[in-house]
């Protein structure tokens, strides 16, 4: 709801705008053991936002009726996981979109890793101030290095579709 109430105004900008959704690699596709979800996701012409809204609704569904440890969700933290791999899916739809309609718009996604949070209850292996100067340079690379579509794992590019 945030990225669609700023899209226009992303629109009207003279400079190239950035989102920078900060998710985490237990989202990732490679965590999918279900394959038809993992193909439904990979299949870029045919991914919708109605697709990725449907996946969560049914998640939710077998959560409730108790079915859902063994239909290939992603095995660790599997509600997060849900959570960023609809994120993700919604990123690299939106990118793609945006980047058909010519819109100087890059969504890309960022794992800043295992960081001493309250999340982790003051566990990792870095600080947040380390993993914030990480997300900040991602998010302020300069137009010509800038992609779009992609995943930072730290500060590594991944194309989603090799994961
Ligand atoms: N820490 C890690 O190891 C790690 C690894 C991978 C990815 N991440 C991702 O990094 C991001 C930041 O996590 P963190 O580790 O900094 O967690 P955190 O210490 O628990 O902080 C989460 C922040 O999100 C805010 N928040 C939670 N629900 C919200 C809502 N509904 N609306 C608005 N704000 C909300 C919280 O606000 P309040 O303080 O007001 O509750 C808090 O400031 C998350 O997206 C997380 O998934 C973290």
């Amino acid at each position: 709801m945030l990225i669609e109430a700023l899209l226009p105004l992303f629109r009207r900008s003279a400079a190239n705008s950035r989102i920078l959704n900060i998710s985490s690699q237990l989202g990732l596709l490679n965590k999918v053991r279900d394959l038809s979800l993992r193909s439904m996701l990979l299949d870029e012409g045919a991914l919708t936002e109605g697709k990725i809204e449907g996946m969560t609704s049914r998640f939710l569904a077998e959560v409730k009726d108790g079915t859902w440890a063994r239909r290939g969700w992603p095995a660790v933290w599997t509600d997060y996981a849900v959570s960023k791999l609809a994120l993700n899916a919604y990123s690299r739809l939106l990118a793609a979109r945006l980047a058909r309609a010519g819109d100087r718009v890059a969504v890309n996604c960022f794992c800043p890793g295992f960081t001493r949070t309250d999340m982790t209850r003051g566990w990792g292996t870095r600080t947040a101030e380390e993993a914030g100067r990480v997300a900040a340079g991602l998010a302020l690379l300069p137009p010509g290095e800038l992609p779009t579509g992609k995943f930072f794992k730290w500060c590594t590019p991944q194309l989603y579709s090799k994961l």
